[in-house]
């Protein structure tokens, strides 16, 4: 049965001339089918520039989202509408202007786990994989960071710049807990911690290495260690183990699941393709100053 959709998606995907884009948290089969995987960064930067006429977004609304930013002019599809992310939930644009009118002239950083509206009330984006040099790369002192107070006050251990916080999170990061990560330390006394920074200050400071999900498969692949505790949501375990088969990969808590990223099943990707729905289209007055935002982002080269 699964082996039929499985077909019927790929014959569907080439008759309509369609990409199958899936972020790195996807289910295992989901992953397995795309044309593309990858972190936030290498999707925005693949939706710019892939040649076709359908993006099929297996990842939340606010990726979809981008997609749509970056390429106007081709059919994106989520095909679960429902999926969304909490932390791009945390902030609207209305708080975002009162949080900028308490510190006029700072520019606003925004990562991509936002919506489109406030993407369009930012400066530039950024994701975890170039936080540092995107808020390098300003002259000035004073920087807003919306809405991930983590990656902010991660960014901020590599900057002297006053960083104002939006209080934002995301609550399947923010599950990972001190103990747990200690106590598997202690069962794993050779292994690696590495960890999203997503994660709270806390956790980010027992992590022999900070990175993006992609950032983790470079990390994982060229380090000689043999054993790893792993800081993210649970998809990720998918590639490492594919491409690592000597190494053992640890999740560090089973509480890293993203319900969010594990709705997206075959049967939504068949349904997407057969009816061209949900299509997810940004109004083109926001699409404009929110392609400014990406574009400056995606200017500035991947760490
Ligand atoms: P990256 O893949 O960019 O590291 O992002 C993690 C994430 O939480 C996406 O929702
Ligand atoms: Fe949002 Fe966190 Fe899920 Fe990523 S893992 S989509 S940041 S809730």
């Amino acid at each position: 049965m699964q082996e039929e959709v499985k077909q019927s998606i790929k014959k569907l995907l080439k008759e309509r001339n369609a990409v199958l884009l899936a972020h790195n948290y996807m289910r295992d089969e989901v992953q397995e089918i795309a044309d593309i995987t990858g972190d936030s960064l290498a999707l925005s930067q693949e939706a710019a520039k892939v040649d076709a006429d359908v993006i099929v977004f297996c990842g939340v609304h606010f990726m979809a989202e981008s997609a749509s930013i970056l390429s106007p002019d081709k059919t994106v599809l989520l095909p679960r509408i429902d999926a969304g992310c909490p932390m791009a939930d945390m902030i609207t644009v209305e708080e975002l202007e009162s949080f900028k009118a308490k510190y006029p002239g700072a520019p606003v950083v925004t990562y991509v786990n936002s919506s489109a509206e406030v993407k369009a009330a930012s400066d530039i984006c950024c994701t975890s994989a170039n936080a540092i040099k995107v808020v390098a790369s300003f002259k000035e002192q004073e920087i807003i960071f919306t809405p991930d107070r983590n990656l902010g006050r991660y960014v901020g251990k590599f900057s002297d710049k006053i960083i104002h916080c939006w209080d934002g999170y995301c609550p399947t990061h923010e599950r990972l807990k001190e103990e747990e990560v200690l106590n598997m330390k202690k069962e794993h006394p050779q292994a690696l911690f590495i960890c999203h920074p997503e994660c709270t200050p806390a956790i980010v400071e027992l992590a022999d290495y900070v990175c993006s999900t992609s950032g983790m498969y470079d990390f994982c692949r060229s380090n000689p260690a043999k054993t790893f505790i792993i800081g993210t949501e649970a998809g990720i375990l998918y590639k490492l183990e594919k491409e690592n088969p000597d190494k053992t990969f640890i999740l560090a808590s089973q509480a890293l699941f993203c319900p969010n990223m594990k709705l997206t099943s075959f049967e939504d990707i068949l349904q997407a393709l057969e009816t061209m729905q949900p299509v997810i289209k940004v109004p083109e007055d926001i699409r404009l100053q929110a392609k400014q935002a990406l574009d400056r982002m995606i200017a500035i080269p991947r760490d």
